[in-house]
């Protein structure tokens, strides 16, 4: 009998990955020999490396035989050390019992979204947003708010905006359950201060929203302010920190992220109960990498020089392409304070094309230039460039988007 395609179930019409979806066009064109100047997937190994001492500890793991399953919720030793790293850099206290290791952050997101939406239930974004949050949300049967953030204003979050849309939700009748705030952030590379954060906090406490927050970027800042860990804020306010060794140790294939639940009320012990279930379904993240992350989260002094030696190379990078964008006519773009991205706004008023899908599509196949087309991330006109590539790539990418803008 032969597999129809209704054999699938209807949540499958939410799983889609933007940021990979020109991926064929990227093949067809690379199999004519052709060039492609890429600056579209957020993985900073390519081009800066994993941090080495971290690599050596991975190694040191397997040499000695560290390949056999561990507890589900992380390695206690693992769980210690990233404990350490809070009270270190946020001064929090958190018991290690409360912290659980996922297969990167992006299976913690999974994770919590099947614990808590179901059919008739919301979910708060701020738009624009990571990719995956909003369809991870739709298949399990919930709904995303979008609140915008303010593009003028470095894409700051506004109170009265998400106070307004969370109040039209609640009379449309649907029953939000978390917010998702993302700092510092993909794909503005804005990051919130720790003023804006308190007003998240208040309208989260007001709402009885729980609050969660991706600090994947935690310590890749580009300016002088400092960044603010939600836990910091939200004392006494149901909230969840997450993290991973993808982004700070440039450790993307590691598939290591972390999820912090640190308050006691009702709601957060049921929900570690539940995501403690979940976490043994799937038996274990890599005890290997585990391992590697001990190293990478106790080695302070190495991974101190790892950091400056990422941030200065980015930092340099994303001022480059920040001016560079800026000169094309019709493009705009806002100063990045942290993680590696740029969103430029592009006036396709002044082009032929309708919509940004057409423009990057365009963009690939006549000038071989790869970005993600700001609609991905909830907001057409925008295309998010990584600024991890030199700046010899980016110039290319810069030129490319000139092109097509005159075009
Ligand atoms: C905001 C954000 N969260 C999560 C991830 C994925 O994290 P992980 O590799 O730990 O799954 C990314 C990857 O680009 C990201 O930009």
């Amino acid at each position: 009998m032969p597999f129809k395609s209704d054999t699938l179930s209807q949540r499958m019409e939410h799983a889609c990955y933007p940021i990979r979806e020109l991926f064929p066009l990227s093949e067809e064109i690379r199999k004519t020999g052709a060039e492609i100047y890429n600056a579209s997937i957020g993985d900073p190994v390519p081009y800066l490396g994993t941090a080495s001492y971290v690599v050596k500890a991975y190694r040191k793991a397997l040499k000695e035989g560290k390949t056999s399953y561990c507890r589900p919720p992380g390695d206690f030793g693992f769980l210690d050390e990233i404990a350490k790293r809070y009270k270190r850099l946020y001064n929090l206290d958190i018991d290690s019992s409360k912290i659980f290791v996922t297969q990167g952050l992006s299976e913690a997101v999974a994770f919590l979204v099947e614990s808590l939406m179901d059919k008739g239930r919301g979910a708060v974004l701020f738009n624009p947003y990571y990719p995956v949050y909003a369809p991870t949300v739709g298949l399990f049967g919930g709904t995303v708010v979008l609140s915008e953030l303010d593009e003028g204003h470095g894409w700051a979050p506004s109170k009265e905006n998400l106070e307004e849309k969370i109040k039209n939700a609640k009379s449309a009748g649907m029953d939000l359950k978390f917010m998702l705030v993302n700092n510092p952030n993909n794909p503005t590379g804005s990051m919130f201060s720790r003023k804006y954060l308190e007003d998240v906090v208040e309208v989260a406490k007001n709402n009885d929203l729980l609050i969660i927050s991706d600090e994947i970027y935690d310590e890749i800042i580009l300016v002088k302010e400092k960044m603010t860990c939600i836990g910091e804020v939200a004392k006494g306010v149901p909230h969840i920190i997450m993290n991973g060794l993808s982004k700070n140790w440039g450790g993307t294939g590691f598939r290591i992220g972390w999820v912090i639940m640190p308050e006691d009320d009702e709601g957060s012990k049921k929900l570690r109960e539940g995501f403690t279930n979940l976490l043994s379904m799937r038996l274990c993240a890599s005890t290997p990498a585990q391992l590697a992350g001990v190293e990478a989260l106790s080695n302070a002094k190495a991974h101190r020089r790892y950091l400056k030696y990422i941030v200065k190379n980015i930092k340099e990078r994303a001022e480059f392409m920040h001016k560079r964008l800026n000169e094309i006519n019709g493009v705009s773009c806002q100063k990045a304070k942290g993680a590696f991205y740029l969103f430029p706004k592009i006036d396709l008023s002044k082009t032929k094309f309708k919509n940004d899908k057409e423009f990057c599509t365009e963009l690939l196949r006549k000038e071989h230039v790869w970005v993600t087309r700001g609609s991905g991330f909830g907001l057409d006109s925008h295309l998010r460039t990584t600024v991890l590539p030199p700046v010899d790539i980016l110039e290319k990418v810069a030129q490319g988007i000139e092109n097509l803008v005159r075009c």
